[in-house]
């Protein structure tokens, strides 16, 4: 990416220009002076607004002169994603701050995309502010009434599941809280053309928002860093992209292949995951055997007699998933540390591993602050340790927690869980730019390492996002817990974004706890007979029980 976002940087040369670069149903007009028009479907919908940026505790803008153009230029230039032409301009802030920065519109000539970059030459400081915004202004774009009736879709929360659908206009505000907002797709009422906005880099960090100018009454939309972060590094590159499609659902895929071309996202490790190609045995929430062994006394003892009636019941389980029950956690349930306790599973995981067969799915959740694996607490690996949560900042420690797994008792999938509440608990993942990345590609790259794939669970829309980097995570889940009678059947919307970036939806488990009190084999057969059903039939079933 850096690499790639670096072509896009070339020497200043001043000269005039006012050019219209058109591909698709997407027209890009720059100026010179560095506003830029964007139209879709040959209507105008975009100019740009003011560029801007915050230092030294304070805003320095376009608007009230104190960011300065200094220089703007053009250049062409070839990378993965296709021939690009780029405009840029060099901007100072004036006064105080010696800031200077960069910014490059590049329109891509074989996609109907427009790429914006913005380059801090310099170190900013004291740059966080106290609301769920931006640090920086760029790009921002005016938010107007259009020639034609519009309107946007964005995803939210947990399991980026909550969609935000409203209307594109000054008068309505676009969701942007960390929790969601990203992507943003804006469509025509006659669903025509539709255009996907996002950030493009370092997306754990990114964010969008609207600005209301008191005076002029103007309104903008803007991406930037998040505005919790309190410096950016010298040489740090932010990045959005614009995306231009029919329909949401086209935009989408369009906007999805653009990252997925950019960052190199290798698909094969989807398409070959075995977890996503076979029949798995799971016990998460919702499940028969979540937190409780039934008649049974530990969890070796379950297993073995789910193993069994598959194996009488010709059911074609290949791998098992075991969820939060099985590891120590700290107070607030943090995770202590990932080894089985000897009450669950009295011959460690491995015994079950052998005697099954199956490779594991393994869940696993945010660190506590007292974890064994930290130097803080006598381990063995850096991690930054807060009151609330802690977070390994070195590979090793993926290295170490992954071979040992896959050694000992047959890991074959990572499944990261809470990933939102890792943030909400950890205020680094929040102030320190680039952190979150770091974290999530560090756990990505081990995995790889070891022939190991990832599922995401409990993401926001970022972590989604961010995983368009990281090969290894292969699936994720896009609804609610099973819970009969919620809304967890209800996947359809989150699967446009999983599947735009390349991921697996995964719906989660089935089971017909409702029509059978005890978790028996007729139960679990039923389950499988479920799961080549339609999830509408099953719906419908579940109700007619429930009355009966
Ligand atoms: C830049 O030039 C264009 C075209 O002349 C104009 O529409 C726009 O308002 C100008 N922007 C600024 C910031 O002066
Ligand atoms: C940072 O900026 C805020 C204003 O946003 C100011 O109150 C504070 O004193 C500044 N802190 C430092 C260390 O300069
Ligand atoms: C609003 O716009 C005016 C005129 O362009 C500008 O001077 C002022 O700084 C802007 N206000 C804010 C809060 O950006
Ligand atoms: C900006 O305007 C929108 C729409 O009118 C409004 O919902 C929002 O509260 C305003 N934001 C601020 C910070 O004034
Ligand atoms: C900021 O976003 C968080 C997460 O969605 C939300 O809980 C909080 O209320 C928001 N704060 C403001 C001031 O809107
Ligand atoms: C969305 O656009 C694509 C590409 O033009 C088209 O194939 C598809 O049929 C459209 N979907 C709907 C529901 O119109
Ligand atoms: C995990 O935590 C338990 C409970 O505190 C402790 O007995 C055990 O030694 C720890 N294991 C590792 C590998 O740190
Ligand atoms: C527990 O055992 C009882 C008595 O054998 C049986 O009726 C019931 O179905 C069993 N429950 C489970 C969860 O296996």
């Amino acid at each position: 990416m850096a690499d790639n976002l670096g072509l896009l940087s070339v020497l200043l040369c001043t000269i005039l220009f006012q050019v219209s670069l058109a591909v698709g149903n997407l027209n890009v007009e720059a100026f010179s002076n560095g506003s830029f028009s964007i139209s879709v479907g040959g209507k105008q919908w975009f100019r740009s607004g003011s560029v801007g940026v915050r230092d030294l505790g304070r805003w320095w803008s376009q608007e009230d002169g104190s960011l300065e153009l200094t220089g703007s230029g053009q250049s062409e230039g070839v990378i993965n994603v296709g021939p690009f032409t780029s405009y840029y301009y060099e901007w100072q802030a004036k006064g105080a701050s010696s800031l200077t920065l960069t910014t490059t519109v590049s329109v891509f000539e074989q996609m109907p995309a427009v790429l914006f970059v913005l380059v801090f030459n310099d170190k900013a400081t004291n740059t966080s502010s106290n609301v769920n915004s931006t640090l920086s202004t760029f790009p921002s774009f005016v938010i107007e009434e259009g020639p034609v009736d519009r309107g946007y879709v964005t995803w939210s929360g947990n399991m980026a599941r909550f969609m935000k659908i409203d209307r594109w206009s000054p008068d309505v505000p676009i969701y942007s809280n960390i929790d969601g907002g990203l992507p943003l797709v804006v469509y025509d009422s006659v669903m025509e053309n539709a255009v996907v906005m996002a950030p493009a880099s370092d997306f754990m960090s990114a964010n969008q928002a609207t600005f209301n100018n008191t005076t002029t009454g103007e309104k903008t939309l803007a991406f930037g860093p998040l505005s919790s972060i309190t410096e950016i590094p010298a040489g740090y590159v932010c990045s959005m992209v614009l995306v231009a499609g029919n329909n949401v659902t086209d935009s989408m895929m369009q906007f999805g292949n653009f990252l997925k071309t950019f960052y190199k996202k290798d698909e094969s490790y989807r398409k070959s995951d075995f977890t996503i190609n076979y029949l798995g045995y799971w016990t998460d929430n919702g499940a028969c055997y979540y937190y409780d062994t039934g008649n049974y006394s530990n969890y070796e003892e379950v297993l073995d007699a789910v193993y069994a009636d598959a194996q009488t019941a010709n059911i074609p389980f290949r791998y098992l998933q075991i969820d939060s029950w099985w590891y120590y956690k700290g107070p607030e349930n943090g995770v202590k540390n990932w080894t089985a306790k000897p009450s669950i599973f009295p011959n460690g995981i491995e015994a079950v591993a052998k005697k099954t067969g199956w490779p594991i799915e393994a869940h696993n959740r945010w660190w506590s602050p007292v974890t064994d694996y930290a130097k803080q607490n006598g381990g063995k690996f850096e991690f930054i340790v807060e009151s609330e949560a802690s977070l390994p900042v070195e590979e090793e420690f993926w290295d170490f927690l992954f071979s040992s797994s896959k050694e000992t008792w047959n890991l074959l999938v990572y499944e990261q869980d809470w990933l939102d509440v890792a943030v909400t608990r950890l205020q680094a993942l929040r102030n320190t730019v680039g952190l979150g990345r770091m974290w999530l590609k560090q756990m990505g790259a081990a995995a790889t390492r070891y022939g190991l794939t990832i599922q995401y669970c409990m993401p926001w829309p970022r972590h989604l996002l961010q995983s368009v980097e990281i090969s290894a995570v292969t699936q994720s889940r896009i609804s609610d817990d099973y819970t009969p009678g919620n809304s967890q059947w209800q996947i359809g919307d989150t699967t446009i974004l999983a599947s735009a970036l390349g991921l697996a939806a995964f719906k989660d488990v089935m089971n017909l706890r409702l029509l059978h009190s005890e978790c028996t084999l007729n139960s679990i057969v039923l389950s499988i007979i479920c799961t080549h059903v339609s999830v509408t039939r099953y719906i419908a079933r579940q109700r007619k029980a429930k009355q009966t």
